[in-house]
């Protein structure tokens, strides 16, 4: 069987440019080709620790922009115009959190790269992966400016 090579030459990339993982690159690769998003948006991160995607998409929104960051596990980098809740998507304390931070506002993108813990039981990782699935775009139907 192949190992799986995790000091790859992305994770040494991002390690070079102190970014807080390798993700970063998918994400930077994603706004530039679907222009995801622009200067002064407001942004949902959901799954966003370490932060790779958190720290790419605060820099492209720039100061007047708000990403709004959520995870299970901390954040190892973030930004001025980022707010974290360190919680669980399916949370009622972070729906809460959710409705006082946007204040009646919408927001122009929301990013899920939320992964569950797998467990090698492919039907259980496909139903975990599913459920944090159909909950970011429930979250993206009620919080979408724009909903295509
Ligand atoms: C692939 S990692 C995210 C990487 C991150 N986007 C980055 O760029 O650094 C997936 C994340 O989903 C988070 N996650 C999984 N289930 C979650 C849940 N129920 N609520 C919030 N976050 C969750 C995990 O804690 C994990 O940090």
């Amino acid at each position: 069987m192949a190992t799986y090579e995790r000091k790859d030459r992305f994770y040494r990339k991002a390690k070079e440019q102190g970014l807080p993982s390798r993700a970063s690159f998918k994400i930077e690769e994603m706004i530039q080709k679907h222009r995801l998003v622009k200067a002064g948006d407001r942004v949902l991160d959901l799954g966003a620790a370490p932060g790779g995607w958190t720290v790419i998409l605060a820099k492209a929104i720039g100061p007047k922009g708000l990403v709004l960051a959520i995870d299970l596990a901390p954040l190892a980098k973030s930004a001025p115009n980022v707010r974290f809740r360190q919680d669980d998507i399916h949370g009622e304390a972070t729906a809460l959190w959710l409705e006082e931070e946007l204040a009646g506002k919408k927001v122009h993108a929301v990013c899920s790269d939320m992964s569950p813990k797998l467990t090698g039981i492919a039907f259980k990782d496909a139903y975990l992966s599913d459920e944090l699935a159909v909950k970011a775009l429930e979250i993206a139907r009620h919080w979408l400016q724009a909903v295509l």
